[in-house]
């Protein structure tokens, strides 16, 4: 409600109830009887319809998060020959949300035609008052006129304090339920307190840090990290699937923070480091490389500026992409579809590495970048990469330890812990977990 309207309805309450005072003290007590009834039902009606209007939002949110996830899975679900199954899922969301929206239609209908009862009231019982009571005969005609104006632009503005009031209550929902949404702790713990400090050096470490992605803490899929990476060292990250690899990024990316212990880059706990500071100096290549239905160039160069065509061409060049790009009608302006769904996955691979290593970051984390690569390509990546990847800290996970033999230093990790560090030989004579996984490899 603004300050404004409220200014206004309340100058027009206070000068009706004194031009209703010189005709009748009784009008006046019905004026304020009636102003203490209509207030209160107002605001309590809204919070009443507050619970309806919420479920009407998150189950039409559910239809939209159903439609998003029948669009992605589109190759799917005909592949599985599931449509019906689907069709019957999907209708079931929309029936849900057409129940939920009713609900809360009827509600706030509900309250809006006692409201208009409560407005019509107003002048029917100053009516009924002035015909039943001597009054009247003691009113002028222009005092009887006064009264009635007064009445219906006192109810016009205090309808629209009490429709007010409905919509503000759906707005502060709609947010309610999107702040819950974005909040959701599940997906995303802690990510919004960054400070202000900017690293001066790039070494890392964790110290002592635990994780667990559950609220509860009951299982820890990370503990007992201590692990120190000094700026421009290369390092592998390995382990069997599940063992934290990548949860160990994430927390380095700053996308989650510890339970317990410290994550630090250049000596400042991440947490007080600057958000732009970490965006601009941490670049990551996961597997699936998220694109934008937009040309090479754009999705190239995101999130960089002034970058010339020149220098896409050399590090798509670094890529092993440049002679695919050059081959197509239109070059750098191609249009790759939606997700990127007009490249095949190495190519798309290539177009994330060549993203990432474009910008000047000091720190490049590799989540199985080079896995939809051949050996053979993925050797000749790594050799255009080598001179990108100088001056730069660059950790990578794989699950093809030979793209990992030229580390400084792998790390071994198993069941969220680090259980081995050094390099690839002292690793495969000392460790026995690390030769059953090189033995292994190709199976998984
Ligand atoms: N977003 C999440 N919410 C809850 N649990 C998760 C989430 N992501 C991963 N996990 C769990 O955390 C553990 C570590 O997962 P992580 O992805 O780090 O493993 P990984 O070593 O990268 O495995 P892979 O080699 O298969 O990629 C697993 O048990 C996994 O089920
Ligand atoms: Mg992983």
């Amino acid at each position: 409600m603004n300050l404004p309207f409220f200014i206004r309805t309340l100058i027009t309450l206070i000068l009706s109830i004194v031009i209703v005072s010189y005709s009748s003290l009784a009008l006046v007590l019905l004026f304020i009887g009636w102003i203490i009834i209509f207030i209160p039902f107002s605001y309590y009606s809204a919070k009443n319809s507050i619970t309806h209007v919420s479920n009407s939002l998150l189950s039409s949110s559910a239809v939209s998060a159903a439609t998003v996830e029948i669009v992605e899975n589109h190759e799917l679900i005909p592949a599985f020959g599931t449509e019906d199954f689907e069709i019957n899922k999907f209708d079931q969301v929309t029936e849900k949300e057409r129940l939920a929206y009713s609900k809360a239609q009827n509600k706030i209908d509900i309250t809006e035609f006692i409201q208009r009862l409560l407005l019509i009231s107003l002048p029917v019982s100053i009516t009924l008052f002035l015909i039943f009571s001597d009054t009247m005969t003691s009113l002028t005609p222009g005092s009887i006129a006064s009264i009635f104006s007064f009445t219906l632009i006192l109810t016009n503005q205090i309808g629209d304090f009490g429709k007010g009031v409905l919509a503000g209550t759906e707005i502060s929902e709609r947010l309610n339920v999107a702040l819950k949404k974005s909040k959701n702790p599940s997906q995303i713990k802690d990510i919004k307190s960054y400070g202000h400090e900017h690293p001066q050096h790039w070494d890392i470490e964790f110290n002592n840090v635990a994780f667990s992605y559950g609220n509860d803490g009951s299982s820890s899929n990370l503990s007992e990290i201590n692990l120190k990476i000094k700026e421009n060292e290369k390092i592998g990250v390995v382990g069997f699937s599940g063992a934290g690899k990548t949860t160990l990024l994430k927390l380095l990316r700053g996308y989650y923070r510890p339970d317990s212990g410290q994550v630090s880059i250049g000596g400042i706990d991440l947490k007080s480091i600057h958000n732009r500071a970490l965006t601009q100096n941490i670049s990551e290549v996961s597997q699936s490389i998220p694109l934008f239905h937009r040309s090479i160039r754009e999705n190239v160069a995101y999130g960089c500026e002034e970058i010339s065509d020149e220098e896409i061409w050399k590090i798509l060049e670094k890529a092993q992409i440049s002679e695919f790009v050059k081959k197509l009608p239109n070059g750098l302006d191609t249009i790759v579809g939606v997700r990127g769904q007009k490249l095949s996955g190495g190519e798309k691979a290539r177009i994330g590495i060549a993203r990432a290593l474009i910008r000047k970051s000091k720190i490049i984390l590799f989540d199985e970048a080079t896995a939809s690569l051949d050996s053979d390509s993925g050797s000749l990546i790594q050799q255009g990469l080598s001179e990108l990847i100088k001056d730069r800290t660059f950790i990578a996970i794989a699950h093809r330890l030979s793209t990992l033999r030229q580390m400084d230093r792998i790390i071994l990790m198993e069941k969220g812990k680090i259980i081995a560090d050094g390099t690839h030989e002292s690793l495969i004579q000392q460790n026995k977990v690390y030769k059953r996984l090189w033995e292994t490899q190709s199976i998984l």
